[in-house]
């Protein structure tokens, strides 16, 4: 299976990390050897390779990628979708909640061009999931978004696949790893501006942590998981939206001499949906879950609420909900696999 990889930042080298480090158990287990054809990044230029990129270079300097027979740079991220043999285009560049340009235009291209797509790019699943899920049925291709909400920790899956055959009539949590790490942060002690800082060094924060601290990024996980699992239509508009940065050191004291703790919930349903910063008793089980930690509940009519508790953010996290992504697809479509 040959990979187009758009974006190499965290989650990017995340996946290449894995991939490099997991080789061994990856073809023993599952029959599974991919390629890396092409690493695209938004300022070091593009690597293009027919026989397959070479991991290790990739990881230790980019940059400094050895010239080798073949080898095809700076060819545009366009180009390289189109013009380049391969089955997955993973797009893992900086999500624009507004538009989910220019990743947008790329899954359009990639699927018209014959390619799977998988992305750990928000904007493009928030603005535009209906088209692309179209487009991924009328090509016969597979659209693949894990690790948007909740980085590798299942949660689409979950909803989608494990729950098919029950009706969600809501889903609840903590969506944003980043806030979720400040919170837990500043009950200790910590500056606000310091924490950020931390959570930004840790690769949880998005390229403009605005978008996590006004939440914006949690609005936008609602709004996927309102889009595949109750295939209903919701944008921007249809949340009532607040985040953190207002909430001060005496606030966070308020709470907890009440015996409470803030969390920055995001719940959705099929009309609409909200993300507030809210006061949870200690007993209540969001209030126990910390740092970068994340948790989504569906309230199912045959199953009653259904928790599912784990990463929300993180290099390796998110890298790994790519391969879950690819994997499923190399299962899928490869006519010879068994398990
Ligand atoms: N900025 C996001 C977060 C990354 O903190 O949750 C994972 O989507």
């Amino acid at each position: 299976m040959k990979l187009i990889l758009i974006g190499f930042g965290s989650v990017g080298q995340g996946f290449v990390q894995i991939l490099r480090d997991k080789r061994a158990d990856l073809a023993a287990r599952y029959g599974f050897t991919p390629q890396i054809a092409a690493v695209v990044t938004r300022t070091r230029g593009s690597l293009y390779h027919p026989n397959g990129l070479n991991l290790d270079a990739l990881l230790t300097d980019f940059a400094a990628y050895p010239d080798t027979p073949g080898l095809v740079r700076g060819w545009d991220a366009a180009r390289i979708v189109r013009d380049c043999p391969a089955d997955v285009m993973l797009e893992a560049s900086p999500t624009n909640f507004e538009t989910g340009q220019p990743a947008l235009d790329l899954c359009r291209l990639a699927l018209e061009h014959g390619k799977h797509i998988v992305l750990a790019n928000k904007g493009p699943v928030a603005v535009a999931y209906r088209e692309l899920n179209a487009l991924a049925h009328s090509s016969g291709r597979a659209f693949r978004f894990e690790g948007t909400v909740m980085a590798g920790t299942p949660s689409l899956r979950l909803g989608m696949q494990a729950l098919a055959g029950c009706t969600i009539t809501a889903a609840r949590g903590i969506l944003n790893g980043t806030t979720n790490y400040m919170l837990t942060q500043m009950e200790n002690g910590v500056p606000y501006a310091d924490v950020l800082a931390q959570a930004q060094q840790l690769g949880y924060a998005e390229a403009d942590p605005t978008a996590d601290v006004d939440g914006w990024d949690a609005a936008a996980k609602a709004i996927i998981v309102a889009q595949a699992l109750f295939n209903k239509k919701l944008t921007f508009a249809d949340m009532d939206v607040r985040g953190i940065s207002h909430l001060t050191p005496p606030d966070i004291d308020a709470a907890r001499a009440a015996g409470e703790r803030w969390k920055l919930i995001a719940t959705v349903t099929p009309e609409g949906g909200s993300v507030q910063p809210t006061r949870l008793p200690l007993s209540h089980p969001l209030a126990g879950v910390s740092g970068s930690t994340n948790a989504i509940t569906y309230t199912t009519d045959l199953l009653g609420d259904v928790t599912l508790i784990g990463s929300g953010a993180g290099r390796i996290q998110t890298g790994f909900a790519l391969l879950s992504d690819v994997l499923e697809i190399f299962t899928k479509f490869t006519p010879s696999f068994t398990q």
